[in-house]
């Protein structure tokens, strides 16, 4: 494949291993489900696929505590089922992009099974972060180190054996590296190396802006960026400086995405400086309520500072865009309508996109799963009260009228809505009206434009809660008020995500126009 930036502009789909599809039977997606499917992801028209791990795990929180960096889980296939994923997607045009999870490994990792076995002090518990609570660091109301609390509820301390307590900011099966030690940071460039060797284009970085927690783990006030304790502490930027030599000194162009959840576009663009990350997810957009004035907020603010921005509507980790953008609204079921319009608007706008399976189906958050189904540890440790990611997890429906819907064919390891048979990949193809229909058309679309789009977009005047703007020929408009407004000049509607005259764009529709320009 050639040497071209391709990440700028790419339209990556996400792949959340476990259910995208089942080859071997046993209710759980794997490398040779996904292998069968690349002709479906090459006829919607995406650019590249990012897989969330498949590395050996116990899946305490579904493969992101990971046992061995270097190996598939015999859950998902083998290094042979990999080699030859890489080998077909390459085939069918389409880049792979895998996950790295370098904050934290699976408490099953030998290094921190060593670690247990160590005495306190020794360079085995040094990779990862144990302390003592003294008297000057405990403050007698609480047991733990500090006061930092774990990202999926409760405290981020558990206590060993010989009185130590470990960091975990996720689960407590998920300890935290010790990032100041050298020996953490080469082992995770060989790791890089062992990947891109076997020919991936990139890596998803999982929370990447968690590496490095701040010098004496100071008790800590809520919030994210530089004053943060655990999140976007300076010296992170090292760690991706060496990571991009590395990616650099592979043939090609090798791209890496990192997860950054922060509270500025500020911090975002310090991520992807010319010597580090390619690019950051822009949650910003994804948590933007569905208003014009919310949308031109984030997208000024975001282009103002990040260079080659992306787009991100949904993900593993949030409920369904679809269901998101229809709470609160007096017919919840026009979520999917907005679902379809915010796509547009995200096509349209410079940088790269990215999708998550299933939105292409229009598929919503499941939010009905029984208890005993549930698997996301937040669940678990919230005691039910938060439901967690569960919901948008649920196995793809591809075909049939029955679950598992040609998911494979033990079962689905999350149940399948009955109301999913009229959503089915299958039936879906075969109705120029479905979702997928509009999906395949504005990727198709997309593709059609992508050499006469400039990088900078303009603003048009819009009336309402509309949002009008131009990049070159193409201009788009997503109205997001509750009546119809007036379509700025055009020669050609060239798609739509609803029924637009060639005049009036109703509500929670957008459009795209051509202009003769
Ligand atoms: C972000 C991942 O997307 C999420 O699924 C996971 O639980 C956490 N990082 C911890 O690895």
């Amino acid at each position: 494949m050639e040497d071209s930036p391709w990440w700028r502009d790419a339209v990556v789909y996400e792949i959340y291993v476990r259910s995208f599809a089942d080859a071997s039977g046993d209710g759980v997606g794997d490398l040779a489900g996904i292998r069968s499917r690349l002709p479906y992801l090459a006829a919607l028209g995406v650019d590249a696929i990012w897989l969330t791990p498949f590395y050996p795990s116990p899946m305490a929180d579904g493969g992101y505590d990971v046992a061995d960096y270097r190996d598939v889980d015999p859950l998902f296939g083998s290094l042979a089922d990999f080699d030859a994923l890489v080998a077909d997607a390459h085939a069918h045009g389409l880049r792979l992009m895998v996950d790295i999870v370098p904050n934290h490994s699976s408490s099953a990792h030998p290094w921190f099974q060593k670690a247990l076995a160590a005495p306190s002090g020794s360079e085995e518990r040094d990779r990862y972060m144990f302390r003592d609570v003294t008297p000057s660091t405990g403050d007698g109301a609480r047991q733990e180190p500090n006061n930092w609390v774990s990202v999926f509820g409760g405290p981020a301390w558990t206590q060993v054996a010989d009185g130590q307590w470990y960091l975990h900011l996720f689960a407590p099966e998920q300890p935290d590296f010790n990032w100041r030690n050298p020996e953490v940071r080469q082992e995770f460039l060989d790791i890089l190396r062992f990947w891109l060797d076997r020919g991936i284009d990139g890596f998803r970085i999982d929370v990447a802006m968690g590496l490095i927690k701040a010098p004496g783990l100071p008790d800590t006030d809520p919030g994210f960026g530089a004053k943060s304790p655990t999140w976007s502490r300076p010296e992170v930027h090292d760690i991706y400086r060496d990571w991009r030599r590395v990616l650099d000194s592979y043939p090609g162009v090798r791209a890496a995405v990192g997860e950054v959840w922060t509270d500025s576009a500020e911090d975002l663009a310090l991520y992807v400086r010319p010597d580090e990350l390619h690019q950051s997810f822009n949650f910003a957009w994804l948590e933007a309520p569905w208003s014009a004035t919310a949308f031109r907020k984030v997208i000024d603010e975001t282009l103002r500072a990040v260079p080659a921005p992306t787009w991100v509507l949904s993900n593993h980790d949030v409920v369904r865009h679809t269901t998101r953008y229809g709470e609160g609204a007096p017919d919840p079921s026009v979520g999917l309508a907005r679902g379809h319009a915010a796509l547009l608007a995200m096509l349209a706008l410079p940088g790269s996109a990215y999708l998550y399976q299933g939105e292409e189906l229009g598929l919503p958050e499941v939010k009905n799963l029984p208890p005993e189904a549930r698997q996301d540890p937040i669940f678990f440790r919230s005691k039910g009260e938060v439901l967690g990611r569960d919901g948008c997890r649920v196995p793809i429906p591809w075909s049939g009228t029955a679950p598992p819907y040609g998911f494979g064919t033990g079962g689905s390891w999350l149940p399948q809505p009955v109301e999913w048979a009229g959503l089915t990949a299958e039936r879906q193809a075969a109705d120029p009206s479905s979702t997928l229909a509009f999906y395949r058309r504005a990727l198709a679309a997309r593709r059609s434009l992508r050499e006469t789009l400039p990088d900078a977009m303009a603003w048009l005047e819009a009336p309402g809660d509309a949002l009008f703007f131009s990049r070159g020929p193409l201009i788009c408009a997503i109205n997001c008020g509750t009546d119809p407004v007036r379509l700025p000049p055009h020669e050609q509607v060239l798609i739509s995500s609803g029924l637009v005259d060639g005049q009036d764009l109703p509500p929670d529709t957008a459009a795209w126009l051509l202009t003769a320009e």
